[in-house]
């Protein structure tokens, strides 16, 4: 579980984006983070994932303080995957996943060429072993982002608006993708997209001018706020 207690966050501006946040994401679950542009949403993000550093209050990690946490420790722990996914396009997409375990776990690349492409096959998409990003699309680059985050077999992975370049249809459909992940990866997903926090998470919460208005149960706080 990933528990957050009491978080304030600033920005060097002054600009106050959390007030004290108090909330817990569990294990095997996909939770939705929802809210207004602004309400804070990732900056709790890039809170959890400590590339920032709250003012105070206290986010622990399966009852680690991340604060404390060796950098190789957290990122082997909680992966992210950003809005814009950050494929890097000069690789294809085998490449992509082989680039993290190679430099950060040193691990010889023919081991990790096969465990990538059981990863693909695994996943579901063995097809987009030799394409570039600029090959595939918007659906399929949003999987192979979190392919290629799934190769340092983390815990958590935070995603930032899984579903924003991906139509209805799509977005149902990697929710239901994303469901089967969950046993092995908790999932905490940022998102504007509201049929997709349905279809994927059991629980989630809104937030409004950096405070969380409700949490709970999907069903209930997406009925409050729409
Ligand atoms: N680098 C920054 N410096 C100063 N203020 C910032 C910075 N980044 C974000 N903010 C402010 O912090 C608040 C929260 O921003 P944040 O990006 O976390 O919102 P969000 O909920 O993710 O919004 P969106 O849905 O538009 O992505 C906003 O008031 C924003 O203007
Ligand atoms: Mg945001």
């Amino acid at each position: 579980m990933i528990k957050v207690e009491t978080l304030n966050f600033s920005y060097t501006d002054g600009t106050q984006a959390l007030f004290d946040i108090n909330c817990e994401f569990p294990s095997e679950h996909i939770f939705a983070v929802m809210g207004d542009s602004g309400s804070g949403k990732t900056t709790l993000l890039n809170c959890i994932a400590r590339f920032l550093m709250p003012q105070t209050g206290k986010i622990t990690i399966d009852d680690q303080d991340t604060s404390g946490m060796a950098e190789i420790d957290l990122r082997n722990k909680v992966g992210v995957v950003f809005q814009r996914l950050h494929l890097f396009p000069h690789l294809n997409i085998l490449q992509n996943m082989m680039l993290a375990p190679t430099l950060v776990q040193n691990r010889p690349v023919k081991e990790l060429r096969k465990e990538a492409s059981e990863m693909l096959e695994r996943l579901g998409i063995p097809e987009l072993a030799e394409s570039y990003p600029s090959q595939v699309s918007g659906g399929q680059a949003q999987r192979a982002a979190i392919a290629r985050g799934l190769m340092l077999k983390p815990s958590y992975m935070l995603l930032d608006e899984p579903t924003s370049a991906l139509d209805a249809r799509t977005s149902e459909e990697f929710a239901l993708w994303l469901k089967e992940l969950r046993e092995d990866t908790s999932f905490i997903a940022v998102t504007h997209d509201l049929l997709f926090a349905r279809a994927a998470a059991r629980h989630g919460m809104y937030m409004e001018q950096g405070k969380i208005a409700s949490q709970g149960v999907i069903e209930d706080v997406t009925a409050a706020h729409c």
